[in-house]
């Protein structure tokens, strides 16, 4: 079954495959989340570059025609460095996110938020600077955001004065665009958009990533002909945290979750 490849450091890209599999409904998805050594978002360049070398030739050996790495810490490290160096093609989510938000933007003047790699990393601000020169960027690292998520934590008021803490300096900036930098945060969207405020227009790439992988395949002629794509989905550990948070991500149950050991 050739297949769209996902990949992430654990439950946050199921955010992005089920807007693949909406946009896609006939092709076959194979997901890897790597639950043995999330998070992503705090490790190093190098480690993050291994360890997604490892899940993409992992992901090849399940005969993928393409590969989306879900992860925006992954995207951010090793995507610039190991892009070109595969039989398929490999997506992320900065670029497509990045576009729409240069797009969206009346007064030049993007906030970005993310993991602390992320933020660490500015490939966001290095692509959107590629895109106009002129835009003026605010980047701000909210690490809190991921164990929140995680822990179901999407409201009250822990979870706000933090986000107050974390948002304030792109209030200051007087941001009319925030890209939602990292897997988890479009499960915030409520408390990030009470606390910015209505006239702030908060991205979220997963809808552009699939319109890109579909524009691509269409593109070289390899979108699924068959109806009904199938859906298989691996972890390196604990199957049964992964399907017990899938419904929070995915909008729907996934069942068999099947534990592989990738760095092989
Ligand atoms: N998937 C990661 C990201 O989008 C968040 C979780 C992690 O730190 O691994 O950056």
């Amino acid at each position: 079954m050739s297949a769209i490849g996902v990949f992430d450091s654990g439950v946050g890209g199921l955010t992005v495959a089920r807007e693949i599999i909406r946009q896609l409904p006939n092709e076959n998805l194979v997901y890897f989340g790597d639950t043995a050594r999330v998070p992503y978002g705090i490790k190093s360049p190098q480690t993050v570059t291994r360890f997604s070398i490892e899940n993409i030739l992992f992901l090849l050996k399940q005969d993928v025609k393409l590969i989306c790495v879900a992860c925006n810490t992954a995207s951010s490290f090793a995507l610039p460095v190991i892009k070109n160096n595969f039989r398929v093609p490999i997506i992320g989510v900065i670029n497509p996110g990045v576009r729409e938000a240069v797009y969206a933007s009346q007064n030049k003047r993007i906030g970005v938020i993310g993991t602390k790699g992320t933020i660490k990393s500015r490939t966001y601000e290095t692509e959107i600077k590629q895109f106009d020169p002129k835009v003026k960027v605010t980047a701000v690292a909210c690490p809190l955001f991921v164990p929140f998520v995680e822990e179901g934590w999407l409201s009250g008021e822990v979870v706000l004065s933090v986000a107050r803490k974390y948002l304030n300096p792109l209030k200051e900036a007087g941001v009319d665009t925030v890209i939602l930098g990292c897997t988890h945060y479009p499960l915030l969207k409520p408390v990030i958009q009470g606390i910015l405020g209505s006239q702030v227009t908060l991205i979220d790439s997963a809808k552009q990533v699939a319109f890109e992988i579909k524009k691509i395949l269409a593109s070289e002629e390899l979108l699924n002909r068959g109806k009904g794509g199938k859906h298989k989905f691996y972890v390196s550990d604990n199957p049964e945290w992964f399907s017990s948070l899938a419904q929070r991500f995915m909008g729907r149950k996934i069942l068999n979750v099947k534990k592989v050991d990738n760095n092989v």
